[in-house]
């Protein structure tokens, strides 16, 4: 955005005109109110100018030679970045089917023609203010969001750590998890997620004792049913909250132990029961865990482990996120390969 200032509003308008009699007292009126003006004469004119100079509002006509104002809106909500720039549709007020239209097509707002030139500047300023404050609050939510994703990442690094397992393995596991979501056909919104809430699957292991965590040795029936509590644990610590993000992150830390066969913990679910995330989780978890090098086991191989995912599966797995695994393993070796541990 140009020179949209806190307190000042002003800015870089773009008209959008086949004609000239109407580009030029818009012009002139807007250049009276203080703004700063461009002209296209089409819609193609005006989407080369809207990437070249990034105005801060665009008044559009609709009924234009080659691409007309319904197709140039099209054009620019495309575009990430012009998401929240402003497109006001000048058009006569009795054609309603228009303005529907141009709503569909994602128009801000309209001005009606016959234009009224002595309330146009103070609708401009309107609709730009509040453009403005709508962007900061995108901005602001955006923020939040990278916090978020920012304090679940470090939360599971630090349960990690209280582990035997080492900093790759939450990268390793969640992006294997992320993987198969998009082989499960999960939209870009929705791998994200998992990418993000999956490394928050073990931070219940904040709770558990030293002494059961870090048992080198094989844990004695006891010891082991504190282990599983990190699974209700971590979803305790995550209980409660508003944010996708985080009852995701919730969903995940309480079922990825359940299994298909339904003998898993913490709640003994089974099949389509166990949220779809969580049997995804508890693959990635597994494979990871499997092919990485503990105090306790040497690494197995990766023909090993994707033989004892498919001994398991239709038991532990799911059938179908097996089939998706061996479908993304090309995807998954890069993963391993470009996050291995340490030697
Ligand atoms: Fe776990
Ligand atoms: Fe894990």
């Amino acid at each position: 955005m140009s020179d949209l200032q806190e307190g000042q509003v002003s800015g870089l308008i773009l008209i959008v005109d086949d004609e000239l009699l109407q580009r030029l007292p818009m012009r002139e009126t807007l250049e009276q109110s203080c703004f700063r003006v461009m002209e296209a004469k089409d819609g193609a004119d005006a989407w080369d100018l809207v990437q070249r100079e990034c105005p801060d509002l665009v008044i559009s006509d609709v009924v234009m030679p080659g691409m007309d104002g319904f197709a140039f809106c099209e054009r620019v909500r495309r575009r990430e970045e012009f998401k929240h720039l402003p497109i006001v549709m000048a058009t006569s007020l009795e054609d309603e089917a228009s303005i529907e239209r141009a709503y569909r097509y994602g128009a801000t707002d309209f001005i009606t023609k016959p234009i009224n030139w002595n309330l146009l500047g103070h609708r401009v300023r309107y609709i730009l203010r509040s453009a403005r404050t709508a962007q900061n609050l995108a901005d602001r939510e955006s923020e939040l969001l990278q916090t978020r994703i920012e304090i679940i990442r470090r939360l599971g690094q630090a349960a990690e750590y209280r582990d035997n397992e080492t900093g790759f393995h939450i990268q390793r596991m969640s992006y294997y998890a992320a993987l198969m979501g998009e082989g499960m056909g999960f939209s870009t919104q929705k791998q994200e997620l998992l990418l993000h809430a999956a490394p928050m699957h073990d931070v219940g292991k904040i709770g558990i004792p030293d002494r059961i965590l870090l048992k080198p040795g094989k844990l004695t029936a006891e010891e082991f049913s504190i282990m599983k509590t990190h699974t209700t644990l971590g979803a305790k610590l995550l209980d409660q909250e508003p944010s996708l993000l985080l009852r995701t992150a919730h969903t995940i830390a309480l079922t990825h132990h359940e299994r298909w066969d339904g003998a898993g913990y913490p709640n003994g679910l089974a099949q389509g029961d166990i949220p779809l995330m969580g049997r995804i989780c508890s693959l990635a978890d597994v494979f990871d865990a499997l092919t990485s090098r503990r105090p306790y086991k040497l690494p197995w191989s990766v023909e090993a482990a994707v033989d004892e995912i498919d001994r398991n599966s239709g038991s532990m797995f799911d059938p179908a996120v097996v089939h998706v695994f061996h479908a993304v393993m090309p995807e998954v070796l890069k993963i391993k390969e470009a996050f291995s541990d340490p030697v």
